[in-house]
């Protein structure tokens, strides 16, 4: 439903519950429309750190900090889905907390989120609800195929899910695991991963992406091309889908919804994230407004920014991997190439897996988008003489 509200113009004050990559850009972009922001993270030495006016380092669950921080805001968001609701909760004590606590709970919780869309008539993959290895395993027979199993809570990037093939594969898989709940996906046959960034305003205007097209390894994104190449139909088809769940959320942000097409042609949503996301950097470079302002526009209740492609253009993610043996990637080589540009997150320590920034690439077309990035980052390997920094 739609909600008469007033805007918060330019001059205002955002809080962001974290302070990761995500908050980062978007108080960068919050700063360049000219609002004040401030950032929570438990880290110290976050992303978002020194991008924003202030930062509280404390836990997600500390109410009391979530009070702080949007005593004086105008408006609170959030970048991360593991706050607490009660921290989310205490923020809305004094501002609007967009999208707020109630969206919060069904989709930081995978189990209550897979119920939520079938209960809503969304179309999900097989699944089953498993609280035991013994549920597992009896999942694992009734597929007769792999299972990936996702714990309830906390997982990203693959984190907090584990891949079993095999029976006696279950019950380490549930030790690994540590939760109380997980849901249990049949491994699909999968001929693409889509997704769809749509954003709504408290006042109930929407704006939909062009769908990106993504391409995981060990579960992690390494590449996205936008606008996804992909048919007409389908496109359509994932625009309705990302439409109905922000009206059925009654969603005041953001929301990317992942999907998955099966090599049977299926349209499935696999997840969804109430906020920017990796898919859509590229909307940076390749759209005429970026993620980061359309959620900065869609949580002050602004009019929403035109999501029109104006050029194919492809992200690559850089993960800590590439700073192995203490040397910098060698970014002047990839800049060298005409079209590409580098974002890097300012996180001063390089592990493996963690992504520090991401390569964006344009092209004509988004093959030759996708070709780009490629070059680009088989350029940043190229080892010489350099200096030892993240
Ligand atoms: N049921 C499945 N069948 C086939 N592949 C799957 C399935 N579930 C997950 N995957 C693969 O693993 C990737 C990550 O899964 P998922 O999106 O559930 O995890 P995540 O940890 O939330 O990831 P992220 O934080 O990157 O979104 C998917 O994009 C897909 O490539
Ligand atoms: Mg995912």
């Amino acid at each position: 439903m739609a909600r008469k509200t007033s805007p918060v113009l330019p001059g205002g004050t955002l809080a962001i519950l974290g302070g990761g990559q995500l908050g980062r850009m978007m108080s960068m972009a919050a700063r360049t429309l000219g609002y004040h922001v401030r950032a929570l993270d438990p880290d110290p030495s976050c992303a978002a750190r020194f991008v924003v006016d202030h930062c509280i380092t404390a836990s997600f669950e500390d109410e009391d900090a979530a009070r702080e921080l949007a005593r004086g805001a105008d408006v609170v968001t959030l970048e991360i889905e593991k706050v607490s609701l009660a921290s989310m909760r205490a923020a809305g004590e004094f501002a609007p907390v967009r999208p707020g606590p109630a969206l919060l709970a069904i989709v930081q919780d995978r189990v209550k989120q897979k119920q939520w869309l079938v209960r809503h008539g969304f179309p999900v993959g097989p699944f089953s609800i498993a609280r035991s290895a013994k549920d597992v395993a009896r999942a694992l027979r009734e597929s007769r195929k792999p299972v990936f199993v996702k714990a309830s809570h906390g997982g990203y990037d693959g984190r907090g899910q584990a891949f079993v093939a095999a029976p006696d594969m279950a019950a380490a898989a549930w030790a690994d695991l540590s939760c109380k709940a997980a849901v249990v996906e049949h491994a699909l046959d999968l001929k693409q991963e889509v997704s769809i960034l749509v954003a709504r305003r408290p006042s109930g205007q929407t704006a939909v992406f062009p769908p990106s097209q993504n391409h995981h390894e060990d579960r992690i994104l390494v590449y996205s091309v936008m606008p996804a190449p992909i048919p007409k139909r389908l496109a359509k088809q994932a625009e309705e889908i990302a439409r109905g769940l922000a009206e059925a959320l009654s969603l005041e942000g953001l929301l990317v919804v992942e999907f998955f097409v099966t090599r049977d042609g299926e349209l499935l949503v696999n997840e969804l994230a109430p906020r920017p996301h990796n898919t859509f950097h590229g909307t940076e470079v390749g759209c005429v407004t970026s993620q980061f302002e359309q959620a900065v526009r869609a949580i002050c209740d602004l009019p929403l920014g035109s999501t029109e492609s104006t050029r194919p253009v492809a992200i690559y993610n850089l993960l800590g991997d590439l700073w192995a043996g203490g040397e910098a990637p060698a970014f002047d080589r990839a800049l060298a190439l005409p079209g590409v540009r580098v974002h890097l997150y300012g996180k001063r320590e390089a592990r493996p897996g963690r992504k520090m920034g991401h390569l964006t690439a344009l092209g004509k077309t988004p093959a030759a988008a996708i070709d780009l990035a490629m070059r680009a980052k088989k350029a940043l390997e190229v080892s010489g003489s350099r200096v030892r920094r993240t």
